[in-house]
């Protein structure tokens, strides 16, 4: 898997240094009980993902052929809104193991399960802050109303999630409201801000959002996927998300053709009222009916669209190239 991402990385390996470089720094120098917990977070970093993706996106639209001034103007906008929306992602996270109960992230303990709950929603906010810093740093209104619109949307994508809980509702259409919002808009916004970055055109700049668009949808339902999993290398618990309530794309196709004992596990899973018996029960059932695979032939079509973008779009050779074994790992990840 490293080894992918480093192919990934190729064409802006320069750029990762300087960004681990801002990241760091933007979360450094608090002092006390809040510099520790940001060391802790930082211990683990994550895939980083969206800032490549940013990073990439810069480079596939800016000229390559201005003035040296010109070039390093471009770069140190992506740089700052790469750690915006990086900051933002991490601080969706803490608060979202808080909102999950959940005790694992990356590996190791989480935020809420090493230090405490009200240490995390506060630490949460900090990093938060810290994003709209970075992305003023930026220097670019437009990119500051797309971070600000993005958290706005993220926090909604949550929100429904919880009120979907509550409900009977089955369907396909909210799960994917829910995915769009809550996952596949920072994908969006990651593009987006490369875009701007590079002084895109609008043409340019729809296109490649609706590619982000897609990788994200792409990544939360392999994300969904692993839940049904019982692998350990995933750094994260499985089988949480029918803990907390949540039906997902796997089991969502098997209950439209299911019996009704197993849709009554569905409603219990809803109700919160499943025992640790009925959620197996329900993995299986989703395992044996072919949950798995019609979620993975759905990933196909995301697939496809997102391939025939670059092929289409991307003339960059490297970066073309990149972006096609970025959308690869997003499919075969494994953590
Ligand atoms: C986790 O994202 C959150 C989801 C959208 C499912 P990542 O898997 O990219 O998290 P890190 O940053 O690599 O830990
Ligand atoms: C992760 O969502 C956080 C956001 C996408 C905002 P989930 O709760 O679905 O993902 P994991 O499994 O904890 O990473
Ligand atoms: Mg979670
Ligand atoms: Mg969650």
């Amino acid at each position: 898997m490293a080894d992918t991402l480093s192919h990934i990385k190729a064409p802006i390996t320069d750029e990762m240094v300087r960004f681990d470089a801002i990241f760091r720094e933007s979360l450094s120098n608090n002092g006390g009980l809040l510099d520790k917990m940001l060391e802790y977070i930082m211990r683990r970093g994550g895939k980083r993902m969206r800032p490549i993706l940013t990073l990439l996106v810069a480079k596939a639209f800016s000229k390559g052929e201005g003035a040296a001034e010109e070039d390093n103007a471009v770069i140190f906008k992506a740089l700052h809104a790469a750690c915006s929306l990086e900051l933002l992602h991490t601080a969706s996270l803490v608060h979202d193991d808080v909102v999950d109960e959940s005790d694992k992230r990356r590996g190791q303990a989480s935020v809420n399960a090493s230090f405490d709950n009200r240490l995390a929603v506060l630490v949460g906010d900090f990093i938060l802050a810290t994003s709209l810093r970075e992305v003023a740093t930026a220097g670019c209104g437009a990119m500051t109303d797309a971070v600000a619109n993005l958290g706005q949307t993220l926090a909604a994508g949550e929100v429904k999630q919880i009120e979907n809980i509550s409900t009977a509702d089955f369907s396909m259409e909210n799960y994917f409201d829910i995915i769009d919002k809550k996952t596949a808009s920072l994908f969006e916004c990651c593009c987006r801000l490369g875009a701007l970055s590079a002084g895109a055109g609008e043409e340019q700049t729809a296109k490649i959002c609706e590619f982000g668009r897609n990788i994200g949808i792409l990544f939360q339902i392999r994300d969904d996927i692993f839940d049904y999993s019982d692998s350990e290398a995933i750094g994260k618990p499985t089988g949480n998300d029918m803990r907390e309530g949540k039906l997902t794309l796997p089991v969502l196709h098997v209950l439209r053709s299911a019996p009704d004992e197993i849709v009554g596990l569905a409603r219990k899973v809803k109700a919160l009222e499943a025992e640790e018996l009925d959620i197996s029960l329900l993995i299986k059932y989703t395992r044996e009916h072919g949950g798995i695979e019609y979620a993975q032939d759905v990933m196909e079509d995301y697939y496809r669209r997102c391939m025939d973008y670059v092929d289409s779009n991307i003339t960059d050779a490297s970066i073309a190239n990149s972006l096609r074994l970025y959308v690869d790992f997003v499919v075969g990840r494994e953590s």
